[in-house]
This record gives C-alpha cells, sequence and structure tokens, in this order.
C-alpha cells in the first residue's frame, strides 16, 4: 500500500446476523468501479483476524459480485490470500474463490497466492506462490509471459529472493511419505482448539464483556469487547497477565486461539475476562 500508493477501501465484514456481508463488499467495490474504473480485490479465507471463512452461498454470491461490476466496465484483479488454506473446521467453503474467479471474464484477472507459511505450518521461510489465471482461452501469451516478467522483476528489486534453505527444507517436506500424516495431526490439533474456544465462549458469564464475531476456520477469532477501549485492554492484559493479543479499531481483540494448549484456554479466556472487568 505505502510502495505502490493503493488507496484501501473496507466495508463491514459481518451483516448483523453473523454472515459474510457480501452486499456491503458489493456496494463498495460499485463505489470503487464508479470513482476509478479499476480495482484490485483482495479476499482472504480463512481470514486474519476474524478466523472466518464464507459459506458456499456466500463465496458464490461474493463471486456473482465480482462477475457482475466487471460486466459492467470494471477491470478487476482479484487476489486470493490463501494463507490459511485447509484450515476449515466447521461449515464453510473449502475450497479457494480462485477457482471460481480463474478465467471467468476477460476484464477480471484472478490471481491465487499460497505460501509455505501457516497453511504448512512454518513461518519465516519467506517462500510463497503466485497463480496467475491466463484469461479466456484467447489470452495472448505475450500477455502472461509479459505478467510473468514483471512480477520477476518486481520481486528482485524489492526482496531480491526467496531464500534457498527454505525452499530446500519446504520441497524435502512436501516430498516426504510422513508428510500428509503429521499435517493430518497438526490439522487435528488445530481444530481441537478452535473447537474448544467456541464451547468456552457459551458460558454466560462472559456476555457482559464482549461479543464475538463468527470464525470457524484459521488460527484466529475476535472479540467485540464492551465497556473498554481495545488497546488499553491489549496494553492491560500484556502489562498485568502477561497475555499477548492483537487489538484492532475501538473494540475488537484478535486472539490466536492457534498456540494456546487446548486445555489452557479457558484460562486464557478468564484473565480476559479479569482484565476487562480491570478497566471497567
Ligand atoms: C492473510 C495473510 N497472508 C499472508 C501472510 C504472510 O505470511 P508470512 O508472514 O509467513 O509471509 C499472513 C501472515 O500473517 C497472513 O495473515
Amino acid at each position: 500500500m505505502t510502495r505502490c500508493g493503493a488507496v484501501i477501501k473496507k466495508y463491514p465484514t459481518f451483516t448483523v446476523d453473523g454472515g459474510f456481508n457480501v452486499p456491503a463488499f458489493k456496494a463498495e467495490l460499485k463505489n470503487v468501479a464508479a470513482e476509478k474504473g479499476k480495482a484490485v480485490v483482495l479476499l482472504n479465507f480463512p481470514n486474519n483476524p476474524s478466523g472466518y471463512t464464507p459459506t458456499v452461498e456466500e463465496g458464490d454470491a461474493i463471486v456473482a459480485a465480482i462477475q457482475e461490476v466487471a460486466e459492467d466496465g470494471c477491470n478487476i484483479v482479484a487476489i486470493t490470500d490463501d494463507a490459511y488454506f485447509g484450515l476449515f473446521y466447521e461449515d464453510s467453503m473449502t475450497e479457494s474463490l480462485y477457482g471460481k474467479l480463474a478465467n471467468l471474464h476477460p476484464r477480471i484477472l484472478a490471481i491465487k497466492l499460497d505460501g509455505a507459511t501457516k497453511e504448512e505450518y512454518v513461518w519465516g521461510f519467506r517462500t510463497g506462490f503466485i497463480t496467475f489465471a491466463d484469461g479466456n482461452k484467447t489470452a495472448k501469451p505475450k500477455v502472461i509471459t509479459a505478467l510473468e516478467k514483471k512480477t520477476m522483476g518486481i520481486i528482485r528489486a524489492t526482496i531480491s529472493n526467496c531464500p534457498h534453505p527454505g525452499q530446500t527444507f519446504v520441497l524435502d517436506a512436501l516430498s516426504s511419505d510422513q508428510y500428509p500424516a503429521q499435517k493430518a495431526e497438526k490439522f487435528a490439533v488445530m481444530k481441537g482448539r478452535a473447537l474448544k474456544v467456541k464451547e468456552i465462549l457459551k458460558d454466560a458469564k462472559y456476555a457482559d464483556a464482549w461479543d464475538y464475531y463468527p470464525f470457524n476456520s484459521g488460527y484466529f477469532m475476535c472479540l467485540k469487547v464492551k465497556n473498554v477501549g481495545a488497546e488499553a485492554l491489549r496494553v492491560h492484559l500484556l502489562d498485568k497477565y502477561g497475555v499477548g493479543a492483537i487489538s484492532i479499531g475501538k473494540t475488537d481483540l484478535r486472539v490466536a486461539f492457534s498456540c494456546i494448549a487446548e486445555e489452557d484456554i479457558k484460562e486464557l479466556f478468564d484473565l480476559i475476562y479479569d482484565a476487562v472487568k480491570d478497566l471497567s
């Protein structure tokens, strides 16, 4: 954003009923289309920070909205950031929207981003994958070649290169027969933690301290805290209880359940609750 001078436009993520806010997304996309005639749409599911992945119907509605705006003449780059791909725990869609966006319309360029990152339970390897959908069948190879060259150029001009050790570890891991079983084992740990959070949050005692946003996937969930500022709460949690969380805006606190053992999750939310009470 800073480097390329992009202007970020946002919309409320959820409807009041707790679904993905497709109407708000569509309205904002139409505004940008009217203003600029072009847009880059960034879709990130499972989402950071909310931990939400849309249902199949919501996913279809997002794709339909993008298609409609493209048909009205807007050029759209639709990027799916699939950094948390595969970490689906409940009744969400379980595919990337990239598949539905690829080659959907000549004005839509679909780009898929994957990394040897959260979805592979590794961090800091700096190894990622960029996939471009090559437009409709008549797209000239020259266009896609130019895109590839420009991408290589911008990588070289910014980060220079991905480190070779990271690439080697990833390649060896992906080639190992033990890898699918190890990945399934880690997935079960994550799912166990996510479902435990849901179970704990059912406790009515928390109702005066927060509501929580829908979550069904990924590494995180967000509380919407009541009567205290999210940033003040974050600082207090860290100072008094040694608990680290991320504050977003005035009311939202992101909790990374991915890094807390299942048996410690209750204590974590009790500490957050105590911290809210200290401040309110
Ligand atoms: C949505 C999303 N995309 C991409 C990344 C980048 O992953 P990494 O830091 O491993 O490059 C992150 C990391 O937090 C993320 O949350």
